[in-house]
């Protein structure tokens, strides 16, 4: 970004501290504008567009904290760093809670004034802040990603009709994010957003928990149960790990769409419910289907709508704000002092893989928080941190890579032919070719 057209708003009620913090900016190619009043700070943001606020946080009338606040509601990706005077640095976090920037601590320290006016400037977007905006029901969704903009503005158009989405996303992408989202801007926003996840509740226990049951129903139903679908009447229904359902309950699913009634277990009465789906799956739907493992029919009902989640590892203009949001957050909750990353940390943020997405970041700063032991979080850490993480793949991945090496062995030692492979791994040759195309492997190529 050039300095030349990079403009800053100071605010702070003392004059001299505004000159000279005014004197030194400039003297690094900033355009300055300042203020003494926070009220004042506002209309400057709407008028000027700067790219980056430095406010004192203890200011009579309005303070640092109530602008960043405002700043937040309006202009939510204008950075800001809040200068504090020695440990008012707990209140300044619990006040803001979550997005600000990053603080100063007075007397401040010019080199340190110069870097974090850099990295803040960094995540200002020319031009844009103005356009930004923190509606509520996006409101718990942190990005500035061009991406993740345009997936938000088609979730906004979705949320406003009744159709079904489908949310595809890597797992911890902020798929149950975007659903509650969804839910938020809809007009169900008031009913209940239940989330089931179809993946972790026993095939012999999800029918009862969607549907419910009477008394009696089968052993151990001591009592009626209205069941996850009627709880969520009126609102919308998650269904997550849509793709992990068992094909008999698919069929009793797609009944229940189709004629937006629900029978209980053990009851011959049918309920009307009136339910918004959002599904979500990390699976390959298409290969579902195609291997007959998802209902196709059941498919195009919970699909009028796809929506995609990028991965983290194609949106990295969002790992700083993310990190920095996290690192807030979880300071907080730790009562911690904790406030920064060193530069080179967040570099390493900035290049790692992310295969564990959104989720993995979360989980590599909590430990960076949980451990530091200053104010700004070493490479070191972070370093620490993503090599634990990397190392444990998810369950359905290590399943996967298992299940390749093994087909690959197979099919070395019995050089290429299907039919004595598929027998030496007792399935038939129907199945072990559905196994060979999932993971891509060619017979022919171990001849
Ligand atoms: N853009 C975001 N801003 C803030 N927090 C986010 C964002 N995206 C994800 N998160 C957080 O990351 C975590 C994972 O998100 P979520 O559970 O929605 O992902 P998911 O795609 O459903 O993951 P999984 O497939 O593992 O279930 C949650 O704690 C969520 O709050
Ligand atoms: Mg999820």
């Amino acid at each position: 970004m050039s300095t030349a057209t990079t403009r800053i708003l100071l605010v702070d009620d003392d004059d001299d501290l505004l000159r000279l913090l005014a004197i030194r900016l400039e003297g690094a190619g900033y355009g300055v504008l300042t203020t003494n009043k926070a009220e004042q700070a506002l209309a400057m943001i709407s008028r000027e567009r700067p790219h980056l606020v430095i406010t004192d946080l203890r200011m009579p009338g309005m303070d640092g904290a109530a602008l960043f606040e405002a700043i937040r509601a309006m202009h939510s990706s204008l950075p800001v760093i809040i200068l504090t005077a020695h440990g008012t640095i707990p209140d300044a976090v619990a006040a803001t809670n979550r997005g600000v920037f990053g603080y100063l601590t007075k007397p401040y320290d010019a080199q340190e004034l110069l870097t974090q006016v850099e990295q803040a400037l960094r995540l200002s977007v020319i031009g844009d802040s103005s356009k930004r905006h923190s509606a509520s029901w996006r409101a718990r969704i942190v990005t500035q990603s061009p991406l993740m903009e345009s997936l938000l503005a088609q979730a906004q158009l979705v949320a406003a009709s009744d159709a079904s989405v489908m949310l595809y996303g890597e797992s911890g992408t902020g798929k149950e994010l975007l659903a509650q989202a969804i839910h938020q801007a809809s007009a169900r926003a008031k009913k209940p957003f239940v989330a089931v996840n179809c993946g972790a509740i026993p095939e012999n226990l999800l029918e009862s928990e969607l549907f419910g049951y009477v008394r009696g129903a089968f052993t151990g139903a001591n009592k009626d149960y209205i069941g996850l679908v009627r709880e969520a009447d009126g609102g919308t229904l998650f269904l997550d790990e849509i793709g992990d359902m068992p094909l008999p309950l698919q069929v009793k699913l797609l009944r229940m769409l189709e004629q937006r009634e629900v029978r209980p277990l053990g009851e011959a009465k049918l309920h009307p419910v009136n339910i918004r789906v959002i599904s979500a799956t990390h699976r390959n739907l298409d290969v579902e289907m195609a291997e007959g493992r998802f209902r196709s029919d059941l498919f195009y009902r919970l699909k009028v709508v796809a929506l995609s989640i990028p991965a983290l590892s194609e949106r990295r203009d969002d790992i700083p704000l993310l990190a920095r949001h996290f690192l807030h957050v979880l300071a907080d909750r730790y009562q911690k002092e904790v406030n920064g990353f060193s530069p080179e940390a967040m570099d390493l943020l900035i290049r790692a893989r992310w295969s564990g997405n959104v989720r993995q970041l979360l989980n590599v700063v909590e430990q960076a928080v949980a451990l530091s032991t200053g104010p700004i979080v070493p490479l070191m850490l972070i370093q620490n941190a993503i090599q634990t993480l990397e190392d444990i793949v998810p369950f359905d991945e290590a399943r996967r890579r298992f299940e390749a090496d093994y087909l690959t062995r197979l099919l070395k030692m019995t050089g290429g032919n299907v039919a004595s492979a598929a027998s030496l791994a007792q399935r038939n040759r129907t199945d072990f070719y559905k196994l060979l195309q999932r993971h891509s492997l060619e017979p022919a190529l171990f001849k």
